[in-house]
């Protein structure tokens, strides 16, 4: 196989990397899935469960993707067959690329989902309905046969303009202009959920933790959740990295990815639970939350303020579109750097093919909440296989082969390299990342990935 043919762009700078590789962690998992894991896993003591997980097995993960997308600059399969030629460890970039294009599948149906409620919110629909107004709304749109499939396409579209411009004018452009925007509206929202009435109910929620309502159902969510928010375990983070200058301080930048997606889900919470309980709503809808439960807050709490109830959800579904966007480009980027490469197109042909092979794996999709509700495989719609496949079975099987390549297969001097920028800058906790790298991260991950296949080894 033929692999790094077409020229490779750069991030032109330290800020770029920070924001490129935090948008990527920071979308619909930290605003939509997050609120929705903490709401059904009894608040904070899914949070507190939560921080470990990042510390202990994100953060090593995402290390380790740093390690391999700097030292190969290649493409998520590319790489592995630059560092491992000839040896299986390619099945760890082969699954990555197929698991790109899964996730972006899915993940444009509810961003396209996004897109459909940013624009209805700002025409003005939002307002003035019940509660079971909104949930038939929205199960009426979602099970359309065609509405929700043009909104996708619209998504896809604009995950294609960004990915199509490249690197530094195109990814970590739009990056650097999206992330402050989105803190912006961040901020904004936080103060005004805040202030609602009642909202210390949903402030006392989030920080005050009930050590009972851990099961280890609630520890196997923290983990997943801990996954797909960094986006580790697919190679996404190989890819980016493969753009990294030699100057990139690899451990700092993750440090920094990992603390602003932590803040930013926790920030989440902070906008979206003192709202519902301000309103009375159980916070445990599940993931109704965001398209459901949240209008109905917003029309009951505004009912009297019409204007700000307008700004209030115009900018909510503004963020969670923003938020998406940052995301779906570094999904659809580790397809596009693959076909670029190992085919030899150029970015352009190569981001068509990705985007027109996941706009008809996203037809599947969308198209299981509506007319082929009922085809199944495994017992699953296409959306819930896609979403099972990618967090349950590929982002903790790639994550385990990662950690154990870095940790055990890489060459040690080329990984102390790579983290000290050549011995430039030093690396005070050398000794216990590695070992995170070499043993906490692959075994925790082994546990999940048991649970997954035999149930029975750890249930609630
Ligand atoms: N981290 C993203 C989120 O929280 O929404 C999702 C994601 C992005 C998963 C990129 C995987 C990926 F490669």
């Amino acid at each position: 196989m033929k692999s790094g043919s077409a020229a490779r762009g750069f991030f032109g700078s330290q800020l770029g990397v920070v924001l490129a590789s935090a948008g990527s962690a920071v979308g619909l998992g930290n605003i939509w899935r997050f609120p929705t894991e903490v709401g059904k896993g009894g608040g904070a003591a899914f949070i507190l469960i939560y921080f470990g997980f990042i510390l202990l097995f994100s953060m090593p993960i995402m290390i380790s993707e740093f390690v391999i997308g700097r030292s190969a600059r290649s493409n998520a399969i590319g790489a592995f067959q630059k560092l491992a030629p000839g040896k299986p460890w390619v099945a760890a970039g082969i699954m990555g690329v197929l698991a790109g294009f899964h996730v972006l599948s899915y993940y444009s149906v509810v961003a396209g989902w996004t897109l459909y409620y940013t624009v209805q919110s700002a025409i003005g629909q939002l307002g003035g309905q019940s509660s079971t107004d909104f949930a038939a709304v929205f199960n009426a749109f979602v099970s359309h046969p065609w509405q929700p499939v043009v909104y996708l396409a619209l998504f896809l579209l604009l995950t294609h303009f960004v990915v199509s411009r490249g690197i530094e004018r195109g990814i970590e452009r739009y990056s650097k202009l999206m992330m402050p925007l989105l803190f912006m509206i961040i901020v904004l929202l936080v103060c005004f959920s805040l202030m609602m009435p009642g909202a210390a109910d949903g402030i006392r929620f989030l920080l005050k933790p009930d050590l009972n309502e851990v099961t280890p159902d609630v520890i196997l969510g923290a983990m997943g959740q801990a996954f797909f928010s960094l986006s580790v375990g697919i190679g996404c983070l190989v890819t980016y990295a493969s753009y990294f200058s030699n100057e990139t301080r690899l451990v700092g930048s993750a440090m920094s990815v990992c603390a602003i997606d932590t803040l930013v889900a926790v920030l989440s919470g902070f906008i979206i639970f003192p709202t519902v309980f301000s309103v009375g709503i159980s916070p445990d809808a599940g993931p109704g939350l965001v398209f459901i439960t949240l209008p109905n807050v917003f029309a009951l709490s505004f009912s009297e303020m019409p204007v700000a109830g307008y700004i209030f959800s115009l900018l909510f579904y503004v963020l969670l579109l923003l938020a998406a966007l940052t995301s779906s480009i570094s999904m659809h980027e580790i397809c596009t750097a693959f076909i670029s490469e190992h085919f030899n197109k150029g970015r352009r042909t190569a981001a068509a093919i990705v985007t027109i092979i996941c706009l008809m794996l996203g037809c599947f999709c969308s198209l299981s909440f509506g007319p082929w509700k009922d085809v199944t495989i495994l017992g699953r719609g296409f959306f819930d296989l896609f979403d099972y496949t990618v967090t349950k079975f590929l982002m903790p099987l790639g994550g385990l082969l990662i950690t154990l390549f870095v940790g055990w297969w890489l060459d040690r001097e080329l990984v102390e390299r790579q983290l000290t920028n050549d011995g430039s800058i030093s690396i005070r906790a050398m000794k216990p990342l590695l070992f995170l790298i070499r043993w906490v991260a692959p075994v925790g991950i082994l546990l999940i990935f048991l649970n997954e296949l035999f149930p029975l080894f750890m249930k609630s």
